[in-house]
């Protein structure tokens, strides 16, 4: 019976057939210990001389690492291993032998490991984090699809830059200037006007020169946006949502969390509602904790950021932001113009910003204005600005960072272990 490891339990004693990779091996006289993965999962494959032909004993002690094989071998019940199961080997098939593989089960620096990415993505830990990141999109499309949200999938060549004009990457197209994506945001706004709540989800890109554990050049991102919501609603959504995605990943991929040695206890407390303060408090906050740097008007940066989150044990939001530090389209506070309506919701841990979100500026005068004080094309804008001339409505949205939610729940320092093929600063190879 030709089988998967994910498939093994339906076999128990059993003998079954499964291609697969050899990730690592530890032998004796006796017994061949073989580390066996076939991208659906990893389990040990145990071959005893006493047991098997002495020609698959010495194959299984003489093949070398990343050879592909055809194992045939009896499904046992381990409880010592975390998976629950292995293999009593009857027999090895050599696929491709593989000389040499550049890593090995010793320690190597984050530049090789880098320049290998894609053979990296075969370790243990690789596989475990993208499986979760695999989960989060899996309950990112069940979330919205439960809640009458529809899946609309914006552009990524456009002529408009919704997060700021510093960041864009250039390019033709054909004889007019192009920008790849900053966030699909201004076209899920028109959206949102025909179909009520959508969502989106794909690649963005942003130039910026900044070399932290957090910054990709090319991230995906996740965009809501929804007709008739207000400030509050959009929270609701949100803390909804992330908490959504964190308990799937908790149901679904134990075995992944238990691999990459994240502490549940910190997950499982990822339940609505979400603590909320206000910029100004936030401020505050940070003047109580000794960060004298920081005066009102100030954007926070990675250091302000964990010291207000280390206070909470769920992420928080900051909401009202001063006008002159947000995007252009943010809604004002009728009450206090010189802050928006938004908010940013940090992760706990020390894992940064995952979400930016705001009321969306809907009436049309202002949105001009506002267009104007920024120095922005207004021909670029006519679509956008008409969306505002024909039954224009209160409406917000959010965008939440793919890359960072993963590097939180899987408790990865870095995102560049998040994404399959990093684009970092000074980095296209692999
Ligand atoms: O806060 P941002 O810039 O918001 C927007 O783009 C809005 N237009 C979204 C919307 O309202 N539809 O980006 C949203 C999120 C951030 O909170 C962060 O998680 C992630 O995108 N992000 C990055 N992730 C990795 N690398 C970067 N360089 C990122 N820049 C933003
Ligand atoms: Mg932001």
């Amino acid at each position: 019976m030709k089988t998967t490891i994910e498939e093994v339990s339906k076999y128990v004693g059993q003998e079954v057939t499964i291609g697969a990779w050899l990730a690592n091996k530890r032998s004796s006289g006796k017994i061949a210990f073989l580390q066996l993965r076939d991208g659906t999962g990893f389990i040990q494959g145990v071959v005893e001389k006493s047991q098997v032909a002495e020609d698959v004993f010495q194959r299984a002690k003489s093949i070398t690492q990343e050879t592909s094989l055809y194992v045939t071998g009896t499904v046992r019940i381990d409880e010592r291993s975390p998976f629950g199961y292995e293999l009593a080997v009857t027999n090895i098939e050599i696929i491709h032998e593989s000389v040499d593989y550049p890593i090995t089960p010793k320690e190597h620096g984050v530049e090789f490991l880098m320049d290998h990415r894609h053979l990296w993505l075969r370790s243990k830990r690789q596989h475990a984090i993208m499986k979760i990141r695999n989960e989060i999109i899996r309950a990112t499309y069940e979330f919205f699809n439960h809640n009458g949200f529809v899946k609309v999938d914006p552009p990524i060549l456009t002529g408009s830059a919704p997060e700021g004009t510093t960041e864009l990457f250039h390019t033709k197209y054909f004889d007019e200037d192009a920008y790849l994506s900053q966030s699909g945001q201004l076209y899920m706004e028109a959206a949102a006007m025909a179909l009520g709540k959508v969502f989106s989800f794909g690649p963005t890109f942003r130039a910026e020169k900044s070399k932290t554990r957090r910054h990709l050049i090319e991230f995906w991102m996740i965009e809501p946006e929804m007709a008739f919501y207000e400030f509050e609603d959009n929270l609701k959504v949100q803390e909804q949502y992330v908490s959504y995605i964190v308990q799937s990943v908790l149901k679904n991929c134990s075995l992944e969390l238990k691999t990459l040695g994240r502490d549940t206890a910190k997950l499982e407390n990822i339940q609505p509602p979400f603590p909320r303060i206000t910029y100004d408090e936030a401020i505050q906050l940070l003047h109580d904790k000794g960060f004298t740097d920081i005066a009102w008007g100030d954007d926070f940066g990675a250091p302000h950021e964990t010291a207000i989150a280390e206070s909470f044990d769920k992420p928080v939001f900051i909401t009202h932001y001063p006008t002159q530090l947000k995007p252009f389209y943010m809604q004002p506070d009728k009450n206090r113009p010189e802050v928006v309506l938004c908010a940013d919701l940090i992760a706990p841990e020390g894992y940064g910003e995952i979400i930016g979100g705001s009321e969306r500026i809907h009436d049309y005068e202002l949105l001009k204005q506002r267009l104007e004080e920024h120095h922005l094309p207004l021909e670029a804008y006519k679509w956008y600005l008409e969306l505002r001339q024909y039954g224009s409505v209160p409406h917000s949205g959010f965008g939440l960072g793919l890359e960072r939610t993963v590097a939180w729940i899987c408790g990865v320092e870095h995102v560049r272990e998040t994404i399959p093929f990093p684009r970092l600063l000074n980095r296209l190879y692999p």
